[in-house]
């Protein structure tokens, strides 16, 4: 399937639903504490889309997976299920939430430390926030996809930090997921070339430890296969004529 070029008006729709996406992971931060429980996150963010948004949850029923967010707390790479299993002081969660409004995907994810959280954790949750910034900058026409890959594992590397292979970005639309793959290394001058009108997710993985992961039996979560602890951040980014706009945008970052 080729990379879909949007028109005018379906990037007015994803500039919706994107800022929907967003504004679910500033209404969940007060929430993110010790003591909560995922599933109860996972209530108040489903509540919030359905009755406030009047968006859909993405996630509930995609390919069989039973919650409206991802909820994936230090070892786990990403696709957690929310469960009754309460965040303690220390804990590293990422939220990851996709809304569909009118039609169209907005996908984004962030980090939360609950209370004080090793000096380890932060560096880690801090280098993956600046490898995906650094994968964003390489978004303009007439680059290519691996640009991006290959900024943000030379950046994962030089803080010896491993980058997660088996998942990655992806074109996103009508679709959930659709054409490119969009990885989180590589080489410069790789892959497809850019092109305004594309919109794609970048949401890097990077480990403490090594790259290898495994599923668990749930057939969802991904952990890491020597337990170190992973980070991962996620946008939802347009090409524009001169670069990018990062439509999953929230106002803490601005
Ligand atoms: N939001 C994830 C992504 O960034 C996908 C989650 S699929 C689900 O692509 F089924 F686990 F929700
Ligand atoms: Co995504
Ligand atoms: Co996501």
């Amino acid at each position: 399937m080729a990379i879909l070029i949007k028109t005018a008006d379906e990037i007015e729709k994803m500039r919706v639903a994107c800022r929907l996406a967003a504004e679910v992971l500033e209404m969940i931060a007060p929430y993110v504490v010790a003591g909560v429980a995922t599933e109860e996150l996972d209530r108040i963010c489903h509540d919030y889309m359905v009755d406030v948004q009047q968006a859909i949850p993405a996630p509930l029923n995609y390919r069989g997976y039973p919650k409206s967010i991802c909820t994936s707390i230090n070892h786990q790479i990403c696709h957690g299920i929310p469960s009754e299993k309460k965040l303690k002081n220390g804990d590293i969660v990422n939220l990851d939430i996709t809304v569909i409004k009118d039609g169209y995907h907005g996908d984004t994810s962030k980090m939360f430390l609950v209370g004080e959280v090793s000096p380890p954790a932060k560096r880690l949750v801090d280098a993956t926030y600046e490898a995906l910034f650094l994968g964003i900058a390489e978004v303009k026409p007439g680059g290519y996809f691996g640009d991006i890959g290959h900024a943000i594992q030379t950046h994962a590397e030089k803080n010896h930090l491993a980058v997660v292979r088996e998942f990655c970005g992806h074109g996103i639309g009508k679709n959930f997921h659709e054409a490119p793959n969009v990885l989180h290394y590589g080489k410069r001058g790789e892959g497809d070339m850019i092109l305004p009108g594309m919109i794609f997710t970048i949401e890097p993985m990077l480990n403490l430890g090594k790259r290898h992961m495994k599923i668990l039996g749930d057939g969802w979560t991904a952990v890491t296969k020597d337990r170190s602890l992973s980070a991962q951040w996620e946008h939802t980014i347009l090409v524009t004529d001169d670069g990018y706009e990062i439509l999953t945008l929230r106002g803490e970052e601005r």
